[in-house]
């Protein structure tokens, strides 16, 4: 049988990991720009945990969710999204009592789907995400859309628009419940079976079904925005003048409901697009969800948080091979001797910071000269006979082609004299 990776997965194979490398570089250092510390939870929790926090009648907890029995019969979920995992260790190591009464929190990693595969959707994929916890202000939810819009620049995504939109406080949505349960009423034997369970648990959800989005009462439904509280209004006014005066684009969008419970006042999305992607496609999503410390056993406490895919972000960003750093040194021996006489070179080489490789495969010189090639070695190290007789090897740089002979105790002298231009070995 020939073994295939599970539908909806895929192996980033060695030629495209030096690009994700990348991307988590430049995600690491908008986050220490932005004073965001890294947590990593694990890829497995309690199914009960996101029940909880996702919501039962979302469709990432009722349709898409990897659930199993561990050995002991407990039930177990390969996580879905990363938000209820890291309020759920936030509450459990007390970080809401440390000093610093803002906690910034991100984490990347591999989350999990059962959804239909197609471009851009994985049942294995990874996000980027950030949780600010602690502080209900509006000037945090502005500080997360900004380091996301902070992210999509920086890779220099073009054609991405934030969109906004608040779905209020408890109050604010047991007002617009009542009114899409009033608006749906007279059809509700039109829905489909779930949207009818919906109805009664929770008709927000309605307004995300895919199998009624074409019905007729879903373009005229009622909009959050009108049923905003006063101090849900005001925080939300508050959000868009401080986008306005950073000069922030954004578009309210009052259909905007994202597909997860636990939110409540601003959410957002950033959409892109980008050709590659599909028009309108999402590549990044959040929002706050002031309830759901407390919904985990916790304190009250506030929270906001975004979370990008980084499939969709290395779709965006597109397929320009990566240029790597190339090696300092490639090491070419001829017979078995030389190859005696490498093994000791590279190790004494690796041991002194150099990146290195030799040929293993025992090659004559053209095959080997390739490889350097391949790698783009700085220096060739060539190793013949007469070289391992003489106790010495023979130098080639590969960007001035000069070509000279090294006694072995000076080879690393040798190469750090040697190195020009603005290559950095270190
Ligand atoms: P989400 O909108 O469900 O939010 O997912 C965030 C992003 O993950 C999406 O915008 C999309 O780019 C990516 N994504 C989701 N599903 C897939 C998939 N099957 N394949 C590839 N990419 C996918 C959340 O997960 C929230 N936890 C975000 C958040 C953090 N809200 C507050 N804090």
């Amino acid at each position: 049988m020939a073994y295939k990776a599970p539908r909806g997965t895929v192996d980033i194979l060695p030629a495209q990991s030096g690009k994700w490398q990348e991307l988590e570089q430049l995600l690491r250092t908008i986050c220490a720009n932005y004073n965001v510390k890294e947590m990593r939870t694990p890829i497995f929790e309690h199914t009960e945990l996101f029940n909880r926090a996702v919501g039962d009648t979302t469709d990432v907890v009722s349709k898409e969710m990897y659930t199993f029995e561990d050995k002991k019969g407990r039930s177990m979920t390969l996580r879905p999204e990363g938000t209820a995992g890291i309020v759920r260790a936030y509450v459990e190591n007390k970080l809401y009592g440390l000093p610093e009464k803002l906690q910034k929190i991100y984490y990347m990693g591999p989350m999990f789907r059962y959804e239909r595969p197609q471009n851009g959707r994985q049942r294995q994929f990874h996000q980027f995400g950030v949780e600010m916890l602690g502080v209900e202000s509006p000037y945090v939810d502005v500080e997360c859309m900004l380091m996301a819009v902070t992210v999509v620049e920086a890779l220099g995504l073009k054609n991405i628009q934030l969109h906004i939109n608040s779905l209020g406080d408890q109050e604010s949505r047991d007002a617009y419940r009542e009114a899409l349960q009033n608006h749906f009423q007279p059809v509700l034997n039109e829905l489909c079976h779930d949207c009818q369970v919906r109805y009664e648990k929770n008709p927000l959800r309605i307004l995300d079904c895919k199998v009624d989005k074409d019905h007729p009462m879903m373009k005229t439904a009622p909009q959050t925005i009108d049923y905003l509280s006063e101090s849900a209004r005001a925080h939300f006014d508050k959000v868009c003048a401080l986008l306005d005066d950073l000069e922030i684009d954004y578009v309210v969008d009052p259909n905007l409901v994202r597909g997860l419970d636990y939110y409540s006042h601003t959410v957002f999305e950033i959409i892109s697009d980008d050709p590659k992607l599909g028009a309108g496609s999402t590549v990044g999503g959040g929002g706050r969800y002031n309830g759901l410390v407390e919904e985990l056993g916790g304190p009250q406490t506030p929270g906001v948080g975004f979370a990008f895919g980084m499939e969709r972000l290395m779709i965006a960003l597109g397929d320009e091979p990566q240029e790597d750093e190339g090696l300092d040194v490639y090491i070419m021996p001829l017979g078995s001797e030389a190859k005696d006489l490498a093994m000791q070179i590279i190790t004494m080489l690796r041991a002194n910071g150099f990146t290195c490789d030799m040929d293993q495969c025992d090659r004559g010189l053209k095959g080997q000269f390739k490889s350097a090639d391949r790698y783009r070695a700085h220096f060739s190290m060539i190793i013949g006979e007469e070289e391992v007789k003489k106790e010495v090897v023979n130098m080639k740089c590969n960007h001035s082609k000069e070509q000279v002979e090294v006694p072995l105790e000076n080879i690393v002298e040798f190469i750090e004299n040697h190195y020009e231009g603005d290559h950095d070995h270190e």
